[in-house]
């Protein structure tokens, strides 16, 4: 039998908010090694993960292959989330083949595939689904679960499939954004009675370390994970259970939602380095109106016994991921969760995507 067993990790998007909690799970213990990539080692995030012990950063970007054969040589497993808000989606399909075939090359042994659902195909190829940073990613999974049938015995692969963070709800500058109106903590975003399968940050750094813990069971997999269906009535309800102060959800038209906090991003480019003359890149407007409609007519689900089998300490309701951020939050010293929600709070803090911090800028 081949062994997948991996020790040295060559991770692309280390430094970001799904990067950050999957490196700290992997180099807990020290039974994995790091090498992140980062185009900027010198930043605060890239600091950070210094700090973990056991990283090393490596400088450039993952559109070049010279870094990508440089970051996967010497290094026997590999955890590669492209960032499709930088490149769009046509760009972010071929640099996720390009990082398969080189990993392949390089002799990866397992390599973990940050991957979203296929969407439009969930939702029969109904165009209305479309939502490129989907689709550019789930395209993909699939075609390397493809090749990982004949491939699986010189390196194993699995796909590891997230969703929106729960983070982002209680984030600024996010599609689900909070507003406090008239002391009341809102969200109005176009989901109807639909829900959104939210996956909490701290549970994606542990599902990614059984994937590389597991290599034999893992191998050919698509893991999809999430902390549940969130309804956002259940969200407001369960936020003021946690807080103790009034929220709610307020059902919202396309066209209203267009017009709130999001208007001035609507017709920019999903992707900050996609080319709006060219005709195959998404909007913003376009790009996260296929994505509500995804949520709103519930076109993806999840296996939760599964996700309980593997890991059974998760986090498997909104409320309870509430209070352990409250919790957390307290701890940091940024607040309750009903502080940090207040506008002057929330603008203030550090954005939880490396993307919103570097304010949509940076090399390809
Ligand atoms: N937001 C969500 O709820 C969510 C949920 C699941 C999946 N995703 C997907 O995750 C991806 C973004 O990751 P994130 O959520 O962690 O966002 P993020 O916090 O904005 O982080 C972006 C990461 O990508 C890296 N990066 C960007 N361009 C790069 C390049 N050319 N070369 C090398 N590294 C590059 C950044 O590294 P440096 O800046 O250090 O180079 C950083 O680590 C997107 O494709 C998004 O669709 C997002």
């Amino acid at each position: 039998m081949p062994s997948h067993a991996t020790s040295r990790i060559f991770v692309v998007g280390g430094t970001g908010a799904q990067g950050l909690p999957v490196i700290s799970a992997l180099v807990a213990g020290g039974k994995y090694s790091v090498r992140a990539l980062s185009r900027d080692p010198d930043s605060r995030r890239a600091k950070a993960l210094l700090a973990l012990g056991n990283v090393t950063i490596l400088k450039g970007t993952f559109a070049d292959e010279a870094i990508l054969r440089e970051g996967f040589r010497g290094c026997d497993g590999a955890y590669i989330n492209l960032d499709g808000f930088n490149t769009g989606e046509k760009t972010e399909i071929y640099w996720a083949i390009r990082c398969y075939e080189i990993a392949l090359e390089e002799g990866i042994r397992f390599f973990v595939y940050g991957n979203l659902d296929y969407a439009l195909k969930k939702a029969g190829y109904d165009s209305r689904f479309r939502a490129g940073h989907y689709d550019g990613k789930g395209r993909i999974g699939e075609w390397i679960l493809f090749q990982n049938q004949t491939n699986r015995d010189r390196m194993g692969a699995a796909a590891f499939t997230t969703g929106p963070y729960m983070e982002m709800a209680i984030s600024a500058m996010t599609p689900m954004m909070p507003l406090v109106e008239d002391g009341v903590v809102t969200w109005r975003v176009p989901l109807g009675n639909g829900t959104v399968p939210h996956v909490a940050l701290d549970d994606c750094g542990y599902y990614a370390r059984w994937l590389f813990d597991h290599p034999e069971r893992a191998n050919g997999m698509n893991l999809e994970v999430a902390i549940e269906q969130v309804e956002y009535h259940r969200l407001a309800e369960a936020f003021e259970r946690v807080t103790g102060h009034p929220a709610r959800y307020i059902d919202t038209d396309l066209d209203t939602y267009w017009n709130g906090p999001l208007k001035m991003a609507a017709g920019l480019a999903a992707g900050y380095n996609a080319d709006l003359n060219d005709k195959s890149t998404m909007s913003f407007r376009d790009n996260f109106t296929g994505f509500w409609n995804i949520w709103k007519h519930n076109v993806i689900q999840r296996d939760y016994a599964l996700l309980d089998e593997i890991h059974p300490n998760r986090i498997r309701t909104v409320e309870q991921w509430l209070r352990h951020e409250d919790e957390r939050g307290r701890q940091q010293g940024k607040g309750s969760l009903w502080e940090r929600v207040q506008p002057d709070n929330l603008f203030k803090s550090v954005p939880l995507l490396k993307l919103s911090e570097d304010g949509r800028k940076g090399a390809l």
